[in-house]
This record gives C-alpha cells, sequence and structure tokens, in this order.
C-alpha cells in the first residue's frame, strides 16, 4: 500500500463551506487536485493507495479524512469535491475513524496526533520539501509514508514538530503537492 499525508492549513472543516468556487473553501480545489493525482492514471484508478488528509482550517478543524482505493469507493474524477462535502458533513467530533461510504473515513483528529500514531505503528515517515534527501537514493521506498504540504507549506509554529521527521526532495524545484503525487507515484512504479 502507498501511503501518504497531505496536509491543509487553509482547507475548511464544514460541508456547508464547501460551494461551487472551491478556490474559496480554504483551497479545496487544490485538494481534488492531490486526490486526483493520488489515485487516478489514464482509464484506471490506482488499486493500492491510502490517502490521509488533515484539514486544519475553520470552523471544526482538525478533521483527518482517510481515503483508500476500493472498487466501491463512489469516487470520480468529477465528484471529488462532493465525496469530501459528504464526510465533513458526517465527521464526528472526536477521535475514532468513522466509515461513512466505501473506502472513506473521517475522524478529529490533528497532524501530529496522525504523525506520531503513525510512528509508533512502526512506519518510516518522510517530509517532502525542497531540500532533503533525493527520492532516487532512498531504498525500499514502497515502505514508506510520505508528507505533502498545501499551498503554502507548512505553518511556522509546526517548525518545531517537523523538524524530527526525515525529508526528501522530488527535485530542486519547488512545485505543486499534486505534481508531487505524480512524481512520487512515478518513482514507486519505477521501483516495482
Ligand atoms: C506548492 S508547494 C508549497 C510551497 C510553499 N510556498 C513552500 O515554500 O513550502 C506544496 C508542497 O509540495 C511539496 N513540494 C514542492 N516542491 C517539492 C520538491 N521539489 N520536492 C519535494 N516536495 C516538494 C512540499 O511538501 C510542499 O509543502
Amino acid at each position: 500500500m502507498r501511503e501518504f499525508i497531505y496536509y491543509s492549513k487553509s482547507a475548511v472543516t464544514a460541508g456547508n463551506m464547501i460551494k461551487d468556487d472551491l478556490k474559496k473553501a480554504g483551497r479545496m480545489d487544490i485538494v481534488c487536485n492531490v486526490i486526483i493525482a493520488a489515485f487516478f492514471i489514464s482509464n484506471a484508478m490506482r488499486p493500492d493507495v491510502k490517502l490521509h488528509l488533515i484539514f486544519d482550517g475553520p470552523p471544526n478543524n482538525p478533521r483527518h479524512l482517510v481515503l483508500e482505493s476500493n472498487e466501491d469507493m463512489p469516487i470520480s474524477k468529477k465528484n471529488v469535491a462532493g465525496l469530501i462535502k459528504k464526510l465533513l458533513y458526517k465527521s464526528p467530533d472526536k477521535e475514532g475513524l468513522l466509515e461513512i461510504v466505501p473506502g472513506a473515513s473521517v475522524e478529529k483528529k490533528s497532524f501530529e496526533k496522525l504523525v506520531q500514531d503513525l510512528d509508533k505503528d512502526g512506519k518510516d515517515i518522510y517530509l517532502l520539501g525542497k531540500r532533503g534527501t533525493d527520492i532516487r537514493e532512498l531504498k525500499n521506498l514502497g515502505d514508506k509514508v510520505f508528507i505533502i504540504g498545501d499551498q503554502d507549506g507548512f505553518p511556522k509554529y509546526k517548525e518545531k514538530f517537523l523538524k524530527q521527521i526525515e525529508k526528501c526532495s522530488v527535485g530542486p524545484k519547488i512545485i505543486f503537492a499534486s505534481q508531487v503525487f505524480t512524481i512520487l507515484h512515478n518513482e514507486l512504479d519505477r521501483n516495482l
């Protein structure tokens, strides 16, 4: 299973705040691009992806959404925002993942708690950024969890926490989060 975390400081955390203009919902348009890049290839859905989304925007932050490849997950490239909206509407206001539709769950959990929980589970976690070990130098890519930030990266107050995490880079230019997913998948595909 390929495992990723996408953190967004701005993504809204209430279903009724997701309207036609996704940009106004804390750049939910970027979240949708990330989901598409994480799960879709030409004419198919990748069968082996687990994507954690941490939304840290108003009014109910934090929210932890988990999407996992599942033939029955009701997701298409056209209704990604609809699925997120449904998850936010039905989110419990406490920790404990609740499956809302096949392959899609939600709970209240912070970024830090998620990373700590995955670390306790023995996961090998890497923070993606321009500076860091070149992805091509890492061994056993398929066993790692990759953390990607939103359009603004990570807030300053998270720096101390982020310092503890290993860093890796997919290249010398700062690119869109969704492009990072495409490159990571490609590197993983080439390592199969
Ligand atoms: C659009 S970038 C964020 C730009 C933001 N101004 C910053 O400086 O962090 C979105 C995310 O993509 C990832 N990213 C961008 N370029 C990268 C690169 N060359 N290698 C690895 N990750 C990268 C980082 O995780 C970043 O937080």
